[in-house]
């Protein structure tokens, strides 16, 4: 487009006829550099913003999809099998066979792998059951859920401490643990090691035999 104007320029200029033919020329080539500067400076504009527009991609391109966050690891549900309560004051114990849905939520673009792990529960501080998680892998942006069967029992808890808190409370209280170790693997060629905590608490209702409340961090 800016040779078609200096063509124009040009045959606008060079039929005119006059003594000063001199001064023209000059004039002509004046605007030529005039005009080749400008060409100049937006070929430069044009590069400046190339640069800024590749500096931004990259920008978002590093916040978002190369990104590693940690993946979270949490008791998504749980159904019952064996459910034997006893809220007597006397002997007040629990055997529950629980059957938790567990959850590993991976937000990152690229598969999460973790090692074999455990998963522990927990009665006012007393572990009361633990299941083992096997190794696998979450897909890319996606949540992982798998069952894990384990056996809850009131043994090893003391039995003021279980009076106490049914004589107080319909609910058996609980907490679970686990410690993920794997590695994030974005396209292939970064791979960074996370470790994913469990941290849940929740409650076990014993009439509706439902787990609720459940609340990880
Ligand atoms: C993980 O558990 C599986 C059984 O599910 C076992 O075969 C494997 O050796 C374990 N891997 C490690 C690293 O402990
Ligand atoms: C886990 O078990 C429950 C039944 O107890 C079932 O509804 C659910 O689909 C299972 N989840 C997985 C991921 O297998
Ligand atoms: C990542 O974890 C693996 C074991 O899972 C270990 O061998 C490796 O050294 C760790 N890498 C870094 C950078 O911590
Ligand atoms: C788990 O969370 C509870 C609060 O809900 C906190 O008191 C406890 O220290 C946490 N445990 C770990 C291992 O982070
Ligand atoms: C247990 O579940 C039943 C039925 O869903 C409900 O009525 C009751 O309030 C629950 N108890 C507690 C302590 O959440
Ligand atoms: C959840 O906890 C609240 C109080 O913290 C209680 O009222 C409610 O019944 C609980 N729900 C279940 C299902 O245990």
């Amino acid at each position: 487009m800016a040779e078609k104007q200096e063509a124009t320029a040009r045959a606008y200029t060079s039929p005119q006829v006059n003594p000063y033919g001199r001064v023209d020329e000059e004039v002509a080539s004046i605007a030529e550099k005039e005009e080749r500067r400008k060409k100049r400076m937006k070929c430069f504009a044009y590069l400046i913003a190339f640069i800024v527009f590749q500096t931004g991609v990259f920008l978002i391109f590093g916040l978002t999809i190369m990104k590693v966050r940690t993946p979270r690891f949490r008791v998504m549900s749980a159904s019952f099998d064996t459910f034997d309560v006893s809220t007597l004051d006397t002997n007040p114990s629990f055997n529950i066979r629980m059957i938790a849905e567990l959850g590993v939520r991976n937000r990152n673009f690229g598969q999460y792998k973790y090692q074999n792990s455990t998963i522990e529960f927990f009665y006012q501080g007393t572990k009361v059951g633990e299941a083992f998680v096997p190794r696998a892998r979450a897909k890319a942006r996606g949540t992982r859920r798998f069952n894990v069967t384990v056996d809850l029992s009131s043994a090893a808890v003391p039995t003021d401490v279980l009076a106490n808190e049914f004589r107080t409370h319909a609910v058996i209280p609980l907490r679970s643990e686990a410690r993920l170790r794997g590695k994030v693997e974005i396209m292939k060629i970064m791979k960074k090691n996370r470790s994913s905590n469990m941290n849940c608490s929740m409650e076990i209702n014993i009439s509706s035999r439902q787990l609720g409340n459940i609340s990880c961090r």
